[in-house]
């Protein structure tokens, strides 16, 4: 049994863009080999909690100092890092906001990454605890990235390179969908390119033979 692990982001629900191609990469990679389970967590539509103060507490002590309380803190960060280990390979799927990812995106990340579990700091810097794996993300913008006046700063797609590499998952393969408010040819372009991406992203995904 192979698994896909899809998070979402977008507050559009079945109209999103981004949600749209990150779930039809997911059926075609079920589609393109037997054997998969995908698993779907939708950060929008159930939204995580911040972590709060007992998972700090807890998250800065040493695992053998943590007692059953801590350990409770930290239940829900340990599930969704489970959802992560178990998955072969990860989509993420993710409108720009305001520059950056949205909120629910990164309530997940401060769940995920987490020292002395998915990453150690080392002298060298932080290194990752994850084994890596194909991990996709495709990201929708309204506007267009790059240079002013045309374009405008993304602190997105460099920030999710940053913090999924942070953890091991350094094969990061984003797609940009830019300018989706910008009508409908702008979207069928978009719709080409997801085309072409979304086939290399299959192969990538594919196991090994004999795997
Ligand atoms: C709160 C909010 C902030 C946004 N900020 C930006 C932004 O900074 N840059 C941009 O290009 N589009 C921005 N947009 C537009 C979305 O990124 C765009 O509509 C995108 O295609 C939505 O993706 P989705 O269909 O997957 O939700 C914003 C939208 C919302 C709701």
């Amino acid at each position: 049994m192979r698994r896909l692990l899809h998070v979402s982001a977008s507050p559009r629900g079945a109209a999103s863009f981004s949600r749209t191609v990150g779930e039809e990469l997911a059926v075609a990679v079920a589609a393109a080999t037997p054997g998969w389970t995908v698993t779907r967590r939708d950060l929008s539509h159930a939204p995580l909690p911040h972590p709060g103060p007992d998972f700090a507490r807890a998250n800065a002590l040493a695992p053998d100092m943590r007692g059953p309380a801590e350990r409770e803190a930290l239940a829900r960060s340990e599930a969704l890092i489970g959802e992560v280990e178990a998955a072969d390979v990860l989509v993420i799927s993710t409108p720009m906001h305001n520059f950056t990812l949205p909120s629910v995106l990164k309530a997940w990340i401060d769940h995920v990454v987490r020292p002395g579990r998915t990453f150690r700091s080392t002298p060298a810097g932080k290194q990752g605890l994850l084994v890596d794996r194909p991990t996709f993300a495709i990201v929708s913008c309204g506007g267009r990235l790059g240079d002013a006046p045309a374009g405008q700063a993304d602190f997105l797609t460099p920030y999710l390179r940053t913090v999924f590499a942070t953890i091991g998952l350094s094969s990061l393969d984003i797609l940009c969908l830019e300018e989706m408010n910008r009508g409908q040819e702008k979207v069928a372009a978009a719709r080409a390119a997801v085309r072409v991406w979304s086939a290399a992203c299959v192969a990538r995904a594919a196991p090994a033979p004999g795997a």
